[in-house]
């Protein structure tokens, strides 16, 4: 059996179109064909992590209207636990506005009912709080309100933010990051630093380490990852860079998630911060090589085989 892993986050509905460039300020552009899939960063997290082979339950805020019936299905069809998928009668499932053009992507979220939460006494009381405490890893991000994301922290064992989209939180919060996982815009937007290259994204992985997370992990795209951790010696941190496998991506919309959910699952399976690494660069790159969200993430088993084209990871 896999280990428990808690996802508490957003539920959206995306609204996909693909374009040959992404539109710059004021300016129109045709899309070339659109869709519509199941997404948002919680929903696929949890997705991605129950495939990647967790015991997954799920804790989000959806509206009164067929798309939350379409998430229900999904989720528990990929094996996520819903009791915690809270349907509010008067509110609105989330919608995301998303182009896609030549593997990148640009994303604007109506948040909808995924900010909709009882008072903090309310969820104290909830079943909720009985999943979180009994999870060994949870995870969030901030398309909910940030005041939900640090009460689920103050209840994990173990914490994982995703801190996307970059939103400005206190070191409170960071301190209880094992890890905080940021792409290289979010780790520059929370560093102040820049972080073009892999050395500079290493740098500011390791300020923030230093500032309170227990390990930082970035993403950098088809570049790989980098992650950092405190050791036993004060203000020593480890730095070390994952490449990742050369794939050509059709779709990278949410496979931010793919890893985020693959990494988490590993880690509730007590594999070492590196191994687990490695395993979400796999799960990410299975992700772009086909679109959608929920459909392109992959099993365990797939990641265990795409393993092996992941490059070993090296100090820097
Ligand atoms: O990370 C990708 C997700 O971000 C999309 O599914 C969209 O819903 C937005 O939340
Ligand atoms: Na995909």
């Amino acid at each position: 059996r896999g280990g428990r892993v808690a996802v508490i986050g957003s539920v959206n509905q995306d609204i996909v179109c693909e374009v040959a460039r992404l539109p710059g300020p004021g300016e129109t552009v045709l899309a070339a064909a659109s869709r519509t899939n199941l997404g948002g960063k919680g929903s696929n997290q949890a997705v991605a992590a129950a495939k990647a082979g967790g015991a997954v339950q799920f804790i989000g805020r959806v509206g009164g209207d067929p798309a939350s019936r379409s998430f229900r299905r999904s989720m528990t069809g990929a094996g996520v636990k819903t009791i915690g998928l809270r349907e509010l009668p008067d509110g609105r499932t989330g919608t995301a506005y998303i182009a896609v053009a030549a593997g990148e992507n640009q994303i604007v979220v109506d948040p909808g009912a995924n900010f909709e939460w009882e008072s903090d006494a309310e969820l104290t009381a909830m079943t909720e709080a009985e999943l979180l405490g009994a999870a060994d890893v949870v995870v969030a991000q901030f398309e909910i309100p940030i005041r939900v994301v640090t009460w689920a922290a103050s209840l994990a064992r173990r914490f994982v933010l995703n801190a996307a989209p970059a939103v400005e939180f206190g070191d409170e919060l960071l301190r209880l990051c094992d890890p905080l996982v940021v792409n290289e815009h979010e780790l520059s937007a929370i560093s102040g630093m820049a972080t073009a290259s892999r050395e500079q994204a290493g740098a500011a992985a390791r300020a923030l380490c230093l500032r309170g997370a227990r390990a930082v992990v970035a993403t950098l795209g088809a570049t790989g990852s980098v992650w950092v951790r405190r050791t036993a010696e004060p203000q020593v941190v480890e730095v070390v860079y994952q490449p990742a496998p050369q794939v050509v991506s059709v779709d990278s919309t949410g496979a931010g998630d793919a890893y985020v959910g693959a990494l988490s699952s590993a880690l509730a399976a007590e594999l070492g911060l590196g191994e687990a690494v490695a395993f979400a660069t796999a799960a990410a790159s299975i992700a772009v090589r086909s679109a959608g969200t929920h459909t392109s993430y992959p099993t365990r088993a797939q990641i265990a085989a795409a393993r092996t084209e992941v490059p070993p990871s090296c100090p820097m």
